[in-house]
């Protein structure tokens, strides 16, 4: 890539394609095992606060199946090169690294990045409706457990859904101002705001790159466009960004 010495700070998004070689599903797209549908439910009408309105045990059923899912998946070599690029490249003074994550699952985590903001919530904490509080959460909510905080039975994933304002827009826009680089990594650019990030670096004239299976609906405004499995992409990438 073109004048990678003048980079400092990075922001990378990732999608659900980063965890695809992991056997976690994606959304939309090559991967997408299920064509969409989820016991013949659209995702996006599972994923919403009005379905959760007219059949939380729906709702809840199908995110206990998800969150049961992530935990026997393992991180790919993706995952283990952003973490490598977490960990050395903001060891330079002056250098800086956000990695933003639309997936649910902790993969980036399990694979040792640590710079790790998940701007649509996570599986693993339940959000109590009654208290507020989040809290680490490995089993099922669909029998509507008490919350470890204020024993209400009132625990709902802590995902955000369709219609709701992901986490920390603040941050993840601040860190943009910020960036040399703009990183997507396995992501459709069909939902919404993290689809518009890229069109906010360009107006900022941040250098955008794109690591994606196939051509994606956000291709045409990056500068450029790597196709390939994120396995091999970003590994890739990350060594020639840290000079192999
Ligand atoms: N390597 C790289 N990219 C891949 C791979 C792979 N092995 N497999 C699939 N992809 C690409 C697909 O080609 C597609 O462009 O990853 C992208 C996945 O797109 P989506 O399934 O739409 O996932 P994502 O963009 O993360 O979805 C955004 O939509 O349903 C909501 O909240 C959910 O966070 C999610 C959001």
């Amino acid at each position: 890539m073109a004048a990678m010495d003048s980079i400092r700070n990075i922001v990378i998004l990732t999608g659900a394609g980063i965890s695809a070689e992991s056997g976690i599903d994606t959304f939309r797209g090559a991967n997408d095992g299920r064509g969409g549908l989820w016991e013949n439910h659209r995702v996006e009408d599972v994923a919403t606060p009005g379905a959760y309105e007219r059949d939380p045990d729906l709702v809840l059923r199908f995110y206990d199946m998800r969150r049961a899912a992530i935990q026997d998946k393992q991180p790919n070599a993706a995952h283990h090169a952003l973490a490598r690029l977490d960990r050395e490249w903001a060891r330079e003074p002056g250098r800086e690294l956000l990695i933003v994550t639309q997936n649910v699952d902790d993969l980036h985590q399990r694979g040792g990045a640590r710079r790790v903001l998940h701007m649509h919530g996570q599986h693993l904490t339940a959000w109590c409706g009654a208290c507020d509080m989040r809290s680490p959460w490995t089993g099922p909510l669909a029998q509507r457990p008490p919350c470890p905080a204020c024993g209400a039975a009132a625990l709902r994933p802590d995902i955000v859904w369709f219609g709701e304002m992901p986490y920390r827009m603040d941050e993840i826009y601040a860190a943009l101002r910020k960036a040399d680089l703009f990183v997507s990594i396995g992501t459709s650019g069909a939902v919404y705001p993290a689809a518009g990030f890229v069109r906010s670096a360009r107006e900022l004239g941040i250098r955008t790159l794109e690591l994606n299976l196939e051509r994606s609906q956000g291709s045409d405004w990056f500068h450029e466009t790597r196709l390939g499995p994120a396995t091999q992409v970003v590994p890739a990438w990350v060594d020639e960004l840290l000079g192999g």
